[in-house]
């Protein structure tokens, strides 16, 4: 296998030569001949992803091989599907998907709970060739509507229910209010009937899934160009209006199962689980795309790490499916640390197993990293990525050399990702300084081409402030031996128990209240879910309102506009905000405030006294 040096450094000076290997273990319609050219990766390469994630593995016997588990302990049930029977589903929900209309290049909204048919669904779409845009259940209607207006698609699946632990989430009214709200219209809605709720179907647009797919032709495998989008993942940005973060066929198989093997170390056959959600990128990535594509089983888990019975849940899929490699978010470790401290619950699953415990999505701080890894006596690895990249950037890549652990550093850039840390100026800061995070150009395979429908926003986010050079939105720095610190997002993106979330959404949401003059939200630090929105809000003149009221009213209308997982729950009243004279809302220093950094009022601030009453209201906290 060689160093981790070697790989890295031939990955960048020689990367045509070492992804065009890379691509060898993908089948391809037609191989490509060119490796990278005008910025893009195997561009005249044919292929389909549904095929080398499911076809090709029962074509050479894993027919009878697990692929997806579903466990859900919400439902007290566990149903496995082998690699022979998702491909029938795929290829039948394929067949329905056509018998609408859909062909190569539509898009297809999925708004699904974790039920193995958002993952047949996506299957399916990859299968035509179709682009499908994946919503996270946890937002509200008004995020869907917004997404569908964007996305346009032809065909919206969904279900009638998701389940939480307390209470069982209707999808299907959302999906109805966001239609109502959207401009644009789908030909059809496809809802899938859950047991636990019965949704309503609208004569001449809703269909019933399963009666749709019974009368359905398996679908073929329709060749695309590698270049051809695979699906759009909106994700958030500094304003109200997401992302839609792009993603290829050809690069996405190629990195994804080359990631699987080197970076994770897992080998095909293997039990691999993200414990995560569809919905998001790790959701796309390692639920779905990567334990496929390598042939591993992968375990789509519907429950919460704590409550669903009890914080030995993640322990019991462990143990009962032979999970080898578990990956999830430092969050849900901190869940189960805090109802489990002395892991009394994890002592009582057989975990010999388990060889590694891979956590992403927000920084993993050492207290949080030192537990897992004490109790669990495997090695606990932080690595860094996000929806635009796909795939790690950071990592210990274990399946080329295992490095050093350093308890608060993903570990050395992964192959591919030529990573650097720069100052204002765009010069690389010396070891131990701090600067943005940034990629030399050209990005790996996998990572974004561009953002769907908006070319301009993709220039203008990530790659004008250092030309060459990708800005990650994140801070940090390097250490003597390369290894790289991320302290945390230098732009208005939050990050709450895991999920990315924009505080200019919430913003805009508050802003329309009645009484409200003018607001900023920002994240403060939070023991459990790392960071939580706080509002800081000036009520218009003559408002005179009790300020627990204005917060209940503001929780609400955030949680009923941008969601439940948004966790607004915070927002204090104050007598104005910190600003330049200008009138630009000073939120980079009130990140330094919230986080208990040493903070300096700039010299051009309209009124320095705006500062202590923000510092006031985060130590209320
Ligand atoms: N559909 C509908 N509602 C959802 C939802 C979904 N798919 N997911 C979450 N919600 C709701 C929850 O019910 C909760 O609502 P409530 O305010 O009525 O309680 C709210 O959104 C917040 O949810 P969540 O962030 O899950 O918080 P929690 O307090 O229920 O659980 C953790 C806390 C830490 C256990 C949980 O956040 C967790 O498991 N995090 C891991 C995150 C993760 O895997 N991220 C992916 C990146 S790797
Ligand atoms: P998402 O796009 O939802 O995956 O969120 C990506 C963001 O999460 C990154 O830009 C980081 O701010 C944060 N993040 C993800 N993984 C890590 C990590 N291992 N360490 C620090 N921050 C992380």
């Amino acid at each position: 296998m060689g160093t981790y040096d070697e790989a890295y450094r031939r990955s960048i000076e020689r990367p045509e030569e070492f992804w065009g290997e890379a691509a060898r273990a993908i089948d391809w319609d037609v191989p490509p001949a060119t490796i990278y050219g005008e910025g893009r990766w195997f561009p005249d390469g044919r292929l389909n992803t549904c095929h080398n994630a499911l076809d090709r593995h029962v074509a050479r016997g894993r027919g009878g091989q697990a692929a997806l588990i579903h466990d859900s302990p919400v439902t007290g049930t566990v149903r496995t599907y082998t690699y022979a029977e998702l491909l029938d589903e795929v290829a039948r929900t394929a067949g329905m998907l056509r018998g609408l209309g859909v062909a190569a290049g539509d898009t297809v909204v999925i708004y699904m709970p974790m039920v193995p048919e958002a993952v047949v669904a996506m299957l399916a779409c990859a299968r035509l060739g179709a682009v499908h845009s994946v919503v996270f259940g946890g937002f509200a209607a008004r995020e869907l509507a917004l997404r569908i207006d964007h996305a346009r698609p032809k065909v919206v699946l969904s279900a009638s229910c998701g389940i939480e632990p307390a209470r069982v989430v209707a999808y299907k009214p959302l999906l109805d209010d966001a239609l109502e709200q959207a401009a644009h219209r789908p030909d059809r809605c496809v809802i899938l009937q859950r047991p636990q709720c019965a949704a309503e179907l609208r004569a001449g647009r809703d269909l019933d899934w399963a009666a749709a797919v019974r009368e359905a032709e398996p679908a073929a495998c329709v060749s695309v160009a590698a270049t051809d989008p695979l699906y759009i993942l909106y994700t958030s940005g500094t304003t109200g209006t997401p992302k839609g973060v792009l993603r290829d066929n050809g690069g996405h198989a190629v990195a994804l199962h080359w990631s699987m093997s080197h970076v994770y170390g897992a080998a095909p056959g293997e039990v691999y689980w993200a414990a995560s959600d569809v919905g998001w990128v790790v959701g796309h990535s390692y639920i779905v795309y990567a334990p496929l594509l390598a042939g591993c089983t992968t375990v789509l888990y519907e429950g919460k790490p704590v409550g669903t019975p009890d914080p030995g849940a993640f322990w019991r899929v462990v143990a009962t499916h032979g999970v080898r490699t578990l990956f999830t978010a430092p969050t849900a470790i901190r869940a189960i640390k805090k109802e489990d401290p002395a892991g009394d619950h994890m002592r009582k699953w057989d975990l010999s197993g388990l060889r590694h415990l891979f956590l992403a999505g927000e920084r993993l701080d050492p207290d949080t990293y030192h537990w897992a890894s004490d109790l669990l006596g495997v090695p606990v690895i932080d690595h860094w990525w996000q929806t635009e990249t796909g795939w790690p950037i950071a990592a210990n890549c274990v399946g080329i050399e295992p490095l050093p652990i350093k308890p608060g550093s993903p570990t050395r850039p992964v192959p591919g990702w030529d990573a650097h840390v720069l100052d204002g100026e765009g010069r690389d800061c010396p070891p131990g300084v701090e600067g943005a995070v940034t990629v030399r150009l050209p990005l790996p395979p996998g990572a974004l081409p561009t953002l769907y429908r908006d070319e301009a926003r993709f220039a203008r986010s990530y790659l004008d402030r250092y030309p060459g050079h990708y800005l990650t939105g994140d801070g940090g720095h390097l250490d003597e031996d390369g290894y790289l610190y991320v302290m945390g997002r230098i732009d208005d993106v939050i990050n709450v128990a895991g999920h990315r979330l924009s505080t200019g959404s919430m913003e805009e949401v508050i802003a329309s209240h009645p009484d409200v003059a003018e607001c900023a939200v920002i994240g403060v630090a939070d023991a459990l879910k790392g960071q939580l929105p706080m509002g800081f809000v000036v009520l218009k003149a003559g408002a005179e309102r009790d300020p627990e009221e204005v917060e209940r009213e503001l929780a609400a209308l955030v949680r009923e506009r941008v969601g439940p997982v948004a966790a607004f729950r915070r927002a204090v009243v104050v007598s104005r905000l910190p600003k330049t004279r200008s009138g630009k809302i000073l939120r980079a220093t009130m990140r330094d405030i919230a986080d208990g950094r040493a903070y300096h009022a700039p010299s051009t601030i309209e009124d320095p006294a705006a500062l202590p009453e923000i510092e006031r209201a985060v130590k209320g906290t």
